[in-house]
């Protein structure tokens, strides 16, 4: 088959390359977008990231298009009710890194508790002082789980391992996370009230898109940290500024923000200012939240490990191989 395998940095070329003997590869290093889609028309298959756009309007633009085998656990890029329309298959990568991201989550939260960007760039000016950058202790805190799935399960061990109390809100709960680490199911209103960290571990659908707004950051304890690794339009990020920059939170660690693609090519966001096809509210905000002191940012590197990639490589190869096997595996069904 014709495989198109975008958003591709030479690293993942090599692995990919174990489809040759099979099938017709193309590498392409960008995005797959409205702009370019049509130079790929002949693809049958395309592998992307989150940063490709396959959309209706690019999607229909692939007229031989049999599977689209994103190399992501998030599916949002990708109009699945089109594809379902053609028939055309979506596979993902379910559970590359389920620590890696859940790791990420301490990463970002013990960045805050002990202000250790502030602390970096103090001392690499030289500046030996504690003056400003006292922290706080995770040990005692109560963390709010939003979503048990997958990552969710991962961060409740770790919040118990620094002392933690830990608390969760699922509409599907899961027994042995109970049975196993006491953790207690609340409603998200008691969630939100009780914890004063909260971490996002949800798809980002119709129904969570917005998610944590105005009304949900008012139900937060005064002081509250904000997490976020999952997908930045689960929070309206101009609430959460607001809040931030009036105390009512304290901090928030993120590692994604509406918008992304945009905002990763200072290009495209000239563009989408002139041509307005987003919110300039909300990519103006990202563009503050970047510079805001009790803001700790990453630019989507929560997946980003060795042990990760290697299993979201393997995993698509696997997802390709079994399509065109006729045996599909990892097939996405509805909204995630
Ligand atoms: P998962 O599908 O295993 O778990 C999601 C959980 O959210 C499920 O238990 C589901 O019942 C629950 N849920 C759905 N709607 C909810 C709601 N309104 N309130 C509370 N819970 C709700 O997904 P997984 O693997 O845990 O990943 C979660 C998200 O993390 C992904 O959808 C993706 O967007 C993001 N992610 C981010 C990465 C990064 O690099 N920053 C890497 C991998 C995933």
């Amino acid at each position: 088959m014709k495989i198109l395998i975008c958003e591709t940095e030479p690293w993942e070329r090599e692995p990919m390359e174990s489809l040759k003997s099979e099938h017709d590869l193309t590498f392409i290093d960008s995005r797959l977008n409205k702009d370019n889609a049509a130079d790929y028309a002949y693809a049958e298959i395309v592998s992307c990231f989150i940063y490709s756009d396959l959309g209706k309007r690019v999607v229909e633009k692939l007229p031989n298009l049999k599977l689209i085998a994103t190399r992501s656990t998030g599916t949002e890029h990708i109009d699945s009710d089109y594809c379902q329309s053609r028939g055309i298959a979506v596979s993902n990568v379910p559970t590359y890194g389920s620590n890696t991201v859940a790791e990420h989550v301490f990463a970002l939260l013990f960045a805050i508790s002990r202000n250790l960007p502030a602390a970096f760039s103090r001392t690499a000016c030289g500046e030996f002082s504690h003056r400003g950058l006292r922290g706080f202790e995770l040990f005692g805190k109560t963390l709010g789980v939003i979503g048990t799935g997958d990552i969710g399960a991962c961060v409740v061990p770790m919040a118990k391992g620094f002392g933690m109390e830990v608390m969760a809100f699922d509409p599907k709960p899961r027994d042995e996370l109970v049975e196993r680490y006491g953790l207690s199911y609340v409603s998200m209103d008691e969630l939100l009230e009780r914890s004063d960290i909260v971490s996002l571990h949800v798809p980002l659908n119709e129904k969570t898109r917005h998610m944590i707004a105005k009304d949900e950051i008012a139900k937060m304890k005064d002081g509250a940290v904000l997490i976020n690794t999952a997908r930045g339009a689960l929070i309206k990020i101009e609430d959460m500024a607001e809040a931030l920059l009036g105390g009512k939170l304290r901090a928030a660690g993120l590692d994604v923000l509406p918008e992304e693609p945009v905002i990763r090519e200072e290009v495209e966001l000239l563009r989408s200012v002139y041509d307005r096809q987003h919110s300039l509210e909300t990519l103006l905000t990202g563009q503050v939240l970047m510079r805001m002191r009790n803001v700790v940012l990453t630019p989507h590197t929560a997946f980003y490990t060795e042990e990760a990639i290697d299993r979201i490589l393997d995993c698509t190869i696997e997802n390709i191989r079994g399509f065109t096997r006729g045996q599909p595996v990892n097939v996405v069904t509805g909204d995630r």
